[in-house]
């Protein structure tokens, strides 16, 4: 039997108005319970890539598929949890850690905007997962760079997405939440069968989870297992454009 794929992009082209092609021809296709990693240097169209997968951006040429309807159009948005690249916070705002991360369990949610005691507890649950429960009703303001990217990360995960798609989470990040960020991933992929995709320069404590690697470099320039990359990928001088 032929699974359903979460992700389905078919020669997919983007250029964004007025500038080039970002992307030329790029098939992808990710099944349920996949762990990919996106690779690639600066400008090569990781963002552009994932945003296109989530139906942010629509394709110039091509066609892009979520959960089997068309990405632009899908009706199961709250089942996407998404980490966007710097992820802007208006941090001037007392809104508090848990605000912040309820507002990622909202979609989630079946009466707009009305949290059950499941939904709170979901989001003290995301909240314990990323480290930050001590902090929980600390304004987000307060917290270093890398506690507000934590809170950003427990966002995503609120809703108990099916993909998780999470765009440079490690920025700012300290060697430790990495790796306890690496082990929570690895335990919603592998006991839950999330769907990730994870974008970065350098994966570090998640590379023993990852079973695919897809490097973007003004489209897929090499697609499969990382043990598999050919050398001249590993040589620093090709992470610039
Ligand atoms: N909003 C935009 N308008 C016009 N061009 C853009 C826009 N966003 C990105 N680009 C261009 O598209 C190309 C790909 O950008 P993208 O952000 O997808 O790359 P990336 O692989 O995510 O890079 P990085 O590693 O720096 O995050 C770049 O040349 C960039 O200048
Ligand atoms: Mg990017």
């Amino acid at each position: 039997m032929r699974v359903a794929p979460v992700v389905e992009l078919r020669s997919v082209s983007f250029a964004y108005p007025r500038g080039g092609d970002v992307l030329r021809d790029v098939d992808l296709v990710v099944l349920p319970g996949e762990f990919v990693a996106i690779a690639g240097p600066n400008g090569g169209g990781k963002t552009t890539l994932v945003r296109i997968v989530l139906g942010l951006l629509a394709p110039t040429s091509g066609s892009a598929w979520l959960f089997g309807e068309p990405a632009a159009s899908v009706s199961q948005r709250r089942r996407l949890g998404y980490l966007p690249q710097r992820a802007q916070l208006r941090v001037e705002a007392p809104v508090t850690v848990r605000e912040v991360v309820a507002a990622g369990r909202l979609p989630a949610t079946r009466l707009l905007g009305r949290l059950r005691p499941e939904d709170r507890a979901k989001i003290d649950e995301a909240i314990e997962r990323v480290g930050l429960a001590e902090q929980a009703d600390a304004e987000l303001r307060r917290l270093s760079g890398g506690q507000q990217q934590r809170a950003l990360i427990a966002k995503a995960l609120a809703g108990e997405p099916s993909l998780l798609a999470l765009d440079e989470p490690t920025t700012g990040v300290d060697v430790e939440s990495q790796e306890a960020l690496a082990e929570l991933l690895a335990h919603l992929n592998e006991e839950l069968g999330v769907t990730i995709l994870y974008v970065s320069h350098e994966f570090g404590a998640v590379e023993r989870h990852v079973e695919r690697i897809v490097l973007v470099r003004g489209g897929i320039v090499f697609d499969g297992p990382p043990g598999e990359l050919p050398g001249v990928w590993h040589d620093p001088s090709h992470t610039h454009v």
